[in-house]
């Protein structure tokens, strides 16, 4: 069983790099940022606690997000997961470890994406999704073919996020340095760390993180 988290700020590139682990590799992606809104969009009273909280650009409450990945973990058996922006505290980091513990599995890498913050306002406000399959898309790094038409799924449903706004993601970031940045260092003394350049282009990103999981 192969399980990794793909640490970094927001517009990093994690969702495109689990998108396609999920392809190549079979592993289960396990986004609590899709979670939270799929929550979010079915009118759950959970989904009506978060809405504000990550409009804002906050952290949902270590408790919620915890919960929804013991949700995830205790459910079938799978190949191995990928961690997509959680864990994003160290309480988190500490829950995330006696969960897998707890089902005799390990962790066996942590990759951090790192990009700096120019590139990520330009990643953020370019970005729109496909309401259908989830495909990620850019503006102007990867537009869809056909204008309007998702690649993968042929859904005209293409979207962007209510948080993808500059007042917002100012508000992300800064929870990013202050709250997750330090799993950096956890990671780091835990033995498991590795740091990809997430500048690189999306295909050399992929490489990059193969490389770690196949040493
Ligand atoms: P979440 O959905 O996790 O958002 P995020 O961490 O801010 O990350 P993003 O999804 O914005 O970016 P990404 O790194 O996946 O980049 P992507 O691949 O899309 O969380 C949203 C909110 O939910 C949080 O603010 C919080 O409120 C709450 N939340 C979630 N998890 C939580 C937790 N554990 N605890 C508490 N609260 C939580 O790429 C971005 C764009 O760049 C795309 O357009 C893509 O096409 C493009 N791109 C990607 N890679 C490249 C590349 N190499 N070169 C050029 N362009 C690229």
């Amino acid at each position: 069983m192969t399980n990794i988290i793909l640490l970094g700020p927001p517009g990093a590139g994690k969702g495109t790099q689990a998108r396609r682990l999920v392809e190549e590799r079979g592993l289960v992606q396990l986004s609590t940022g899709d979670m939270l809104r799929e929550a979010k969009d079915s009118g759950t009273e959970m989904g009506k606690i978060v809405a504000d909280v990550m409009a804002r650009g906050d952290l949902v409450t270590d408790e919620i997000v915890i919960g929804l990945i013991e949700e995830k973990l205790d459910g079938e058996k799978v190949g191995g997961f990928i961690f997509d922006g959680f864990p994003r505290t160290l309480a988190q980091a500490d829950a995330l470890g006696a969960l897998l513990a707890r089902k005799g599995e390990t962790l066996d890498a942590v990759i951090e994406m790192r990009v700096d913050d120019a590139a990520l306002v330009d990643r953020i406000s370019g970005r729109f999704t496909c309401g259908a399959c989830g495909e990620v898309y850019h503006d102007t790094t990867k537009p869809t073919k056909i204008e309007g038409t998702c690649d993968e799924c042929g859904s005209t449903d293409l979207k962007r996020r209510a948080d993808d706004n500059a007042e917002s993601l100012r508000q992300r970031l800064m929870e990013y340095y202050k709250k997750t940045s330090p799993l950096i260092g956890y990671y780091y003394h835990a033995g498991n760390l590795a740091t990809v350049d997430g500048l690189a282009a999306i295909d050399d990103v992929a490489k990059s993180v193969a490389a770690v999981l196949d040493r």
